[in-house]
């Protein structure tokens, strides 16, 4: 399918008015360099908590709210969601491209069988641009990549867990450290077992995240995974982006944070902001806030 927006700038539609930097406040990104500005009038920042690493999340969802296919579909990525927009891929290399870690969950992993969590890995053009910006920022050349897991049901050889020059941590359980420590692992990889029970607390997550000296994690799913963090009412903020598909009904299709086996206690109703709009031709860029 051919991209419907490819190399179109994302075009500012409305800010809120209390979103724009102010001194004072310390943020991440701002002005960016050329080939990614062209992309992106004005700039991009986003405000940094002091106490813990700041959690923004980034989701495609079709415009009938669907992000995942089901798991009997032959093709599940976020790429069957987005129609395969560019414009999507330079939003998802942007956040990549001023995050320290990239979080993500085990069944996102499992789906995306060749995807890297790098912004070179979804605009491989720009990918010194990219560079450029994470050196001027004074970041790590790559990002982290946190791949959360229970069972520790993951490929090592995975191509976006074993490429040398990208770290990977993955936080599980003390069973899945174990079956993951039963096989040659990459040196690039390290195993921690954050959790005593069956599953891994969102707030060790995050903990793991500032060992590490992150001060902003991306959180790129799946819905499961954002619907703990959710829950423990550890996100900040969510790029949203709004492709102009209809995937239609269908039991098997996870919505956003509406997702079985999820408990999301005090992190149910809770409202967000909307802070920023901006369009690619049909495609709808939207970034809300959560308030603490
Ligand atoms: N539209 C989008 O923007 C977007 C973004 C990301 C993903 N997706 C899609 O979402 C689908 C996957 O959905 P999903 O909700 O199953 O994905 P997920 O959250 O990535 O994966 C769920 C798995 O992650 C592990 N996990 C998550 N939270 C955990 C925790 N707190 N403790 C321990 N393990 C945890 C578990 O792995 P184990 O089973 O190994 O224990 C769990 O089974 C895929 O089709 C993917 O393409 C869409």
């Amino acid at each position: 399918m051919t991209s419907r927006s490819e190399g179109l700038p994302l075009e500012p539609l409305w800010q809120a008015p209390e979103t724009v930097a102010t001194d004072g406040v310390e943020a991440r990104g701002g002005l960016m360099p050329p080939a990614l500005a062209e992309r992106f009038p004005g700039d991009l920042a986003v405000g940094l908590v002091p106490e813990r690493p700041t959690v923004i999340a980034n989701f495609v969802s079709s415009v009938d709210g669907v992000v995942a296919l089901g798991p009997s579909e032959p093709a599940a990525g976020g790429g069957e969601i987005s129609g395969f927009s560019e414009s999507d891929r330079f939003m998802m290399a942007l956040l990549r491209g001023i995050a320290d870690v990239v979080i993500v969950g085990a069944g996102t992993v499992r789906v995306g069988s060749r995807h890297e969590w790098t912004p070179r890995r979804v605009q491989p053009a720009l990918a010194e641009a990219f560079a450029a910006w994470r050196e001027e920022l004074g970041l790590s050349a790559q990002p982290t990549t946190i791949v959360v897991t229970a069972s520790g049901n993951l490929d090592p050889a995975h191509p976006g867990l074993s490429a040398s020059d990208v770290p990977v941590i993955v936080a599980t359980t003390p069973a899945g450290a174990a079956r993951l420590n039963s096989r040659p692992l990459p040196a690039n990889m390290k195993v921690e077992a954050i959790s005593c029970g069956d599953r891994v607390p969102a707030g060790a997550i995050l903990e793991l995240a500032q060992r590490t000296g992150a001060r902003l994690a991306l959180c790129e799913g799946g819905p499961h995974l954002f619907g703990e963090l959710l829950a423990a009412r550890l996100v900040d903020e969510l790029f949203l982006t709004l492709a102009p598909q209809v995937i239609g009904r269908d039991a098997n299709l996870h919505r956003l944070a509406l997702v079985e086996g999820t408990s999301f206690g005090e992190g149910r109703g809770r409202w967000s902001k909307l802070t920023a709009v901006r369009r690619a031709g049909d495609d709808l860029f939207l970034r809300y806030r959560f308030e603490p």
